[in-house]
């Protein structure tokens, strides 16, 4: 018995994997083991006989299972070490080159607008870009019959069948924030609101969704030429030029009485654009009076109050700024097209020092 301790402990101290360590289990004490032969042999001792190998035969096998316990252990130990030495890999080593991504040209011209506006202390306000009828044209002065529903192209959102109210619409232009600004600060205001606008219509210069700016300022004493100082120092901080010069063109819009279209002058000499000189105007904006209906609408008394308001493309602008021709090129999200006209992240918004 004590050959077969020594023989079977040597084997599984020798066993270097776990399928090797299984063998000798089988040999040692699997039901045609070798323990089990000897237990067999049991029955044909006497019973003296029997009393001294039965408990040194049970005690033995408990010394092999053990054995094979223990070596299971450190060959799972060693598999586990193996693999963790052959895995290891090194976090501290460099990354591939990436290059850095870049700011999108409406999102920069929309920080250097509103940093321009906010020297002049205006502050800004945002609205939903889904709209109740009410705040895109009825507060803005444009009733159901009004033509100007009709000539926004407007993209109306459906309604539950058997839902009579008037349908959401995707708003057409910025202006319902004006009525939101005013509801939620009264006068006086001054505030500007960039964001997102939609209408039906593609081409070189209309995308259905574009960008606008809104600006208004109210106060108990504030007129057209408040507006158009306020317009000319942004245009020239804006475009960084100092002999800027806007045409203020009599126009109509429903929400301002009156109201001015303006148009900013500029050369198109040897295909390049130059803005402040030359023949040519260009025009950047819609403007005016808000409309003494529009400030009761915004439920701001409009025998105490009256202010300017204006509306201005971002894409337009930012078009004529960096000279990018085509405006549907904004929206295609072209890599080649956003790392042409990208801004690094670090770039401040330009500003205009004279
Ligand atoms: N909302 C007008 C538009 O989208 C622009 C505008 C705004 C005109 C404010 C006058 C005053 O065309």
């Amino acid at each position: 018995m004590d050959d077969l301790r020594d023989k079977y402990l040597r084997q599984i101290g020798d066993a270097a994997d776990e399928a090797a360590l299984e063998q000798v289990r089988l040999a040692a004490v699997g039901k045609k083991g070798e323990v089990a032969l000897k237990m067999r042999e049991l029955g044909k001792m006497t019973p003296e006989e029997r009393q001294v190998a039965g408990p040194a035969l049970n005690a033995l096998k408990t010394e092999i299972n053990s054995a094979l316990a223990a070596r299971k252990v450190a060959l799972e130990d060693a598999a586990l070490d193996a693999r963790l030495r052959e895995e290891w890999l090194d976090v501290t080593l460099p990354t591939r080159a990436r290059r850095p991504g870049s700011i999108h040209p409406i999102s920069q011209v929309t920080e250097e607008v509103t940093a321009i506006f906010a020297d002049m202390g205006f502050s800004v306000a945002e609205g939903p870009q889904i709209e109740t009828d009410w705040y895109n044209f009825d507060a803005l002065n444009i009733p159901g019959h009004h033509p100007a529903r009709a000539e926004m192209d407007t993209f109306y959102m459906a309604r539950a069948e058997g839902d009579n109210r008037p349908p959401h619409v995707l708003r057409t232009h910025t202006s319902p924030v004006q009525i939101k600004a005013m509801e939620a600060q009264g006068a006086p205001l001054r505030a500007i609101c960039p964001g997102r606008v939609y209408r039906a219509d593609y081409d070189q210069t209309h995308t259905p969704m574009f960008n606008q700016v809104e600006g208004i300022a109210i106060d108990r004493d504030i007129s057209m030429a408040n507006l158009k100082w306020c317009l000319e120092e942004f245009c020239r901080a804006f475009f960084e030029v100092d002999e800027i010069e806007l045409r203020f063109r009599a126009s109509h819009f429903p929400f301002t009485e009156p109201s001015a279209e303006v148009d900013i002058r500029c050369s198109w000499e040897g295909g390049t654009l130059k803005l402040g000189e030359g023949d040519d105007w260009l025009e950047i904006l819609g403007s005016g009076m808000i409309h003494p209906k529009v400030l009761a609408a915004g439920g701001i008394d409009a025998s105490e109050w009256q202010g300017f308001a204006f509306g201005m493309g971002i894409d337009r602008i930012a078009m004529l700024k960096y000279g990018i021709p085509d405006l549907r090129a904004f929206f295609d999200s072209d890599l080649r097209w956003l790392r042409h006209y990208g801004f690094s992240a670090l770039q401040a918004p330009t500003r205009h020092a004279g």
